[in-house]
């Protein structure tokens, strides 16, 4: 499969890349880093990035910003960021993307363990994660030419809580996070969010 990587560069996107480079080939897009950029909170930076790109078999988001900020800080300001860039950045990954996705295809973008299991200070990000894994519920029950629409919820990254000091538990590798991408683009999931066992 030929596979548009968006956030080739990340914590979880570098490991991805690596992974679906054994079996396919991979198209590594990101901000700044890598030889294709795009902002995703930018729809004509996505229309152009996908132009670039052209037919693939698959579109994997793993890019997505939001403020993690206690709730009497957070303004709307805050808010409408979270809102541009994580959440309707990959909706618009998924509405622009899917022309450019061959038939029986899919596109894959990225939530998190905050949608369901929230702490002090996630609400801004709770809230974009929840509203990404509704939107590809029911935009898989319209998505055209057999194409599958799945999120990836990640648990927290054990590289990421290191790097951040931070001590939570259920803690896994990006390693094995990229497994779920690899489920979601090879296997048959359609409109899912994928993920480990909450008590796992
Ligand atoms: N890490 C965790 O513990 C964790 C847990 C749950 C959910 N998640 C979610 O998983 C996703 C990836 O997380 P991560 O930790 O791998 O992130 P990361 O290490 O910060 O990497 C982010 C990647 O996205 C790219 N990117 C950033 N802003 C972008 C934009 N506006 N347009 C296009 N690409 C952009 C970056 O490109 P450059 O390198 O070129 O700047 C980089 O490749 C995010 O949605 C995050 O919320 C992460």
């Amino acid at each position: 499969m030929r596979i548009l990587v968006i956030g080739a560069t990340g914590t979880i996107g570098r490991p991805l890349a690596k992974l679906l480079g054994q079996r396919h080939e991979v198209v590594p897009a990101s901000a700044t880093k890598s030889a294709l950029t795009a902002d995703i909170a930018n729809a004509d930076s996505l229309q152009t990035l996908f132009q670039k790109v052209g037919p693939v078999d698959a579109i994997v988001c793993v890019a997505g910003k939001a403020k993690m900020a206690p709730l009497a800080q957070l303004s709307a300001a805050d808010f409408q960021f979270c809102l541009e860039n994580k959440l309707m950045g990959q909706v618009n990954v998924v509405r622009l993307g899917m022309p450019h996705v061959r038939d029986g295809g899919s596109i894959c973008v990225t939530s998190g363990v905050l949608s369901h299991t929230p702490m002090p200070g996630s609400a801004a990000i709770s809230l974009v994660n929840a509203g990404l894994e509704g939107f590809i519920r029911a935009a898989a029950l319209e998505a055209p030419r057999g194409i599958r629409l799945n999120v990836v919820s990640p648990p927290w990254v054990t590289e990421t809580l290191q790097a951040y000091k931070m001590d939570v538990p259920g803690g896994r590798s990006a390693l094995e996070v990229a497994g779920l991408y690899v489920e979601a683009i090879e296997g048959r999931a359609q409109g899912a969010t994928l993920e480990f066992s909450r008590k796992g």
